[in-house]
């Protein structure tokens, strides 16, 4: 069995896929961003706090279920029962869905990182445009539409390959130089003048965000608790599918533990080298999603002549970063297909399952490349042009501003955060956080703390995703 559907070659390489499966868009991009918008150090506050009684838990859950059954996302519940099936296909469709948008934005980062490196060759990189190159770009639909497919598929490329030579090995080389070259990055940036501001914002106390009608304390939980989730890839499958290739010999409660805490220190790093920088040069932090595109090449562009080289190495990072977490996306579809042949008593062909479920996530894609996020008169129309109502705000903010914010309210909104509030309940009530220890227990390593464990599943995890869920409702309403 285990050699028809693979397995990691060492416990080193599997924690890089899996770090490199949490450490994307949603830690260089989303975390400053978000922290940028919820208040800065009381953001970080709460979503450390999260971390360590939510993310490391339900971590630990989802790499236990998936070893233990051998199944991903959608056998993992089968083997339970056939009446949890359901969870396993919310799953299966949050990273369908979240794959088809993250591939749209890796497209454009890949533009970025050429756009650098022609402007480091002496050429227009940005085609004349300068820092009005993002507006340019959204109504380019060539160019749009060929990253978005380069993206997609040098993410099925890899997956092809399988866990072992396709995965692990891209992970293996493309993680300790993400690491590197951030490292770098913030060195630099600490050098820039101005730069202070952007620590202090922050690791500065500061909590008036909780007194801002607008935003408040429960507005911050909800904003920290999806990031975490997002970040960590929880809550759709992703880490049961690649726990499910993991050897009985490894030690979970590790792994869980270190893939949080890199995660988390990746997040920090990011911060680090962004807010700072939007500091230096006067660009405001709260930006949105305009912060990875927009703001940075700002930045960049008041670097100087060294700007170009930063501003690839930037983007380049970036790249690395989304690449590793869309084959994970992608792997969830590639082994819930796998896991449905065997069980038949068939033979897989990873090759062509990956082939054919990338390019249904690529047509499912296309209206979020093409409808230029939302910003007017695109190719295709954004959800709230079509239903003829009021866009939600300015740039992304509300679910029908644009594709990309509707399948983000599906999957990240909804979907994941009911999947693992699910998960949650069997795994705290029905299932028994005993099989967790059990299968914990399998590689010869005592479960310390269970019984902290069993009190944040039963308890923490549920509570927090249900204010989560409520908080998602209410914004959905508007
Ligand atoms: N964790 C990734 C990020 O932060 C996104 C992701 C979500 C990847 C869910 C896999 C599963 O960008």
């Amino acid at each position: 069995m285990e050699n028809n559907r693979g397995q990691w070659g060492s416990n080193f390489g599997f924690l890089m896929a899996a770090i490199g499966s949490a450490v994307g868009l949603g830690n260089i991009w989303g975390f400053p961003y978000k922290m940028g918008k919820s208040g800065g150090f009381a953001f970080l506050l709460i979503y450390l706090i999260l971390v360590v009684f939510v993310g490391v838990v339900v971590m630990l859950g989802e790499l236990a279920l998936g070893r233990k059954t051998g199944k991903g996302t959608m056998g993992a519940y089968l083997a339970f029962s056939k009446k949890y099936a359901f969870v396993g296909f919310m799953g299966v469709a949050s990273g369908f869905l979240i794959l088809s948008f993250y591939s749209v934005l890796g497209g454009m980062v890949m533009r970025y990182m050429i756009a650098f490196l022609l402007q480091l060759l002496g050429l227009d990189g940005f085609a004349g445009q300068g820092g009005g190159f993002f507006g340019f770009l959204l109504y380019d639909y060539g160019g749009m539409l060929f990253f978005y497919a380069l993206f997609m598929i040098i993410t099925v490329y890899i997956v092809m390959g399988g866990i072992e030579k396709g995965i692990e090995k891209f992970s293996a080389v493309a993680m300790p130089a993400l690491f590197f070259i951030l490292l770098f990055v913030i060195v630099y940036v600490a050098f820039q003048p101005g730069a202070a501001d952007g620590y202090a914002f922050m690791f500065k106390p500061d909590f008036s965000v909780f007194t801002n009608p607008e935003i408040g304390f429960f507005g911050v939980l909800k904003a920290a608790a999806g990031q975490m989730f997002f970040s960590l890839s929880l809550g759709m499958g992703c880490m049961i599918t690649y726990g499910s290739y993991l050897s009985k010999k490894e030690n979970l409660q590790k792994n869980a533990l270190i893939i949080p805490f890199a995660d988390t220190m990746v997040a920090l790093m990011a911060g680090m080298a962004v807010m700072p920088a939007c500091a230096a040069f006067g660009v405001d932090y709260g930006r949105g999603p305009g912060l990875l595109f927009v703001s940075m090449q700002t930045v960049f562009a008041n670097m100087g002549s060294f700007g170009n080289f930063i501003g690839f190495l930037f983007y380049f990072l970036v790249f690395i970063a989304a690449v590793t977490s869309s084959i994970s996306l992608l792997e969830v579809s590639t082994t819930f297909e796998i896991d449905r042949t065997m069980a038949k008593g068939k033979e897989p062909n990873r090759k062509k399952i990956t082939l054919i479920y990338a390019l249904a996530i690529f047509v499912v894609g296309l209206p979020v490349c093409l409808d230029a996020l939302g910003s007017g008169g695109a190719a295709v129309k954004a959800p709230f042009e079509i239903l003829g109502i009021e866009a939600g705000g300015a740039g992304f903010a509300m679910w029908n501003d644009c594709w990309l914010d509707l399948y983000d309210m599906i999957s990240e909104g909804v979907l994941m955060p009911l999947g693992a509030l699910v998960m949650s309940v069997l795994i705290g009530w029905v299932w028994n956080t005993k099989t967790i220890k059990e299968e914990c227990e399998e590689s010869g390593h005592a479960f310390t703390g269970f019984k902290m464990f069993e009190v944040c599943y039963k308890f923490i995890v549920p509570v927090v995703l249900v204010i989560v869920l409520y908080a998602q409702i209410m914004d959905f309403f508007g």
